[in-house]
């Protein structure tokens, strides 16, 4: 039987660190360190330059784990590209990278299919479980997996937008899930979605349903209201749910593979706080030690938050073949997911 498996994982982070007094002295922004800290946990984020976009972080975290997987962009059949910031309306990112890893190029050019994920903070789970369905299936051997975000581009950096710009960061985390013979691998997934809730963690930068869907000033510009370049988010609400829903979820992936909390080695929670985690982790009697945290560092990076965290472990030595892990996520939408994988 074939299983798909990871067998590579790769991570990016922009240069420019930027520290909750960062936000206070350069954009001016009325927040403290102690309430962003004492809130979310975070304590710094990065942000891309102008001119670096979404398919740019993901191409470095793509090459990063192609070359762990021992493989080169050419033995890849597909590539998966979750993503709430892609560079542009259409077409997705997925094929700028493709055309950034150099597949539509060359003596040999591989057109392999690219698709784009549209579903948040839960696009790398929902993601996880189409590549591991595309390769247990047969169809595919190789498929790149990545979630990226360029938030800092959409982020109202005004003491008016604090409750979101505090929370979010830019990032990329891409692993290569491939086909094995053996016994190893992700054993189920879970996911979920409830659009009752669409509106209440969303960007309307247009409305399809006008005419046109910006509308135009008198000289014919196309005019954005501030307002809806922006996020908005009942946090309340976004924290209740996401605490029930990753409860719910990683109850179901473990009912579902007979096994019980203390079978798992490691939790990977998404990162969009970190007092949403340590509730989650309360409640299910979880101990601390289980629970891999980097949200102090980069913040929420949406789609890249599980697999920038799976990169980092790996890296340090905390995530070892033959551990059994969870990774869970909750966004907007709302969508949520899980996932069980013997490393
Ligand atoms: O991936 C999924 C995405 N999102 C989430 O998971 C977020 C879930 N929600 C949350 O994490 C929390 O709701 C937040 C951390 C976003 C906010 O915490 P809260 O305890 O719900 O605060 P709040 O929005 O009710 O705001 C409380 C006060 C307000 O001031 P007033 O109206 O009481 O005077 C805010 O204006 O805190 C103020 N505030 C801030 N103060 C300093 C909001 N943001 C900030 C800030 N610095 N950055």
């Amino acid at each position: 039987m074939t299983h798909a498996y990871i067998s590579g994982t790769g991570f990016y982070v922009p240069p420019e660190v930027v520290s909750n007094e960062v936000l206070r002295e350069k954009y001016g922004i009325d927040t403290t360190h102690e309430w962003i800290v004492q809130r979310t946990g975070i304590e710094e984020r990065r942000f891309a330059a102008a001119g670096v976009g979404t398919s740019d972080l993901a191409l470095h975290a793509s090459r990063d784990a192609i070359e762990r997987a021992g493989l080169t962009p050419r033995d890849l059949d597909m590539i998966l590209l979750a993503t709430l910031s892609p560079d542009h309306a259409f077409p997705g990112s997925g094929v700028y990278l493709q055309e950034k890893l150099g597949l539509c190029t060359g003596d040999s050019p591989k057109f392999v299919p690219a698709l784009d994920i549209r579903n948040q903070c839960s696009g790398f789970v929902y993601g996880l479980a189409t590549a591991s369905s595309m390769v247990e299936s047969g169809r595919c051997k190789h498929v790149l997996l990545v979630g990226a975000e360029t938030h800092s581009a959409a982020l109202d950096l005004s003491t008016d937008g604090r409750t979101i710009s505090s929370l979010f960061g830019d990032g990329a985390g891409a692993v290569v899930v491939s086909a094995t013979e053996e016994d190893r691998g992700i054993r189920g997934w879970y996911l979920g979605a409830d659009g009752r809730h669409a509106d209440v963690l969303s960007q309307k930068v247009w409305d399809i349903k006008q005419r046109p869907f910006i509308p135009l000033n008198e000289q014919g510009v196309g005019q954005v209201q501030p307002s809806h370049m922006w996020a908005h988010m009942d946090g309340k609400l976004v924290f209740r749910n996401a605490v029930e829903r990753m409860i719910g979820a990683l109850m179901q992936a473990c009912m579902d593979q007979n096994l019980t909390r203390d079978d798992i080695d490691l939790f990977f929670f998404h990162q969009a706080n970190m007092r949403i985690n340590q509730y989650v982790a309360q409640q299910i009697g979880l101990p601390e030690d289980k629970v891999v945290h980097n949200i102090q560092r980069y913040g929420n990076t949406t789609a890249a938050t599980i697999p920038i965290l799976l990169a980092e472990a790996e890296r340090s030595g905390r995530l070892k073949r033959g551990m059994k892990i969870a990774m869970v996520a909750f966004g907007s939408g709302f969508t949520w997911g899980s996932v069980i994988a013997d490393w």
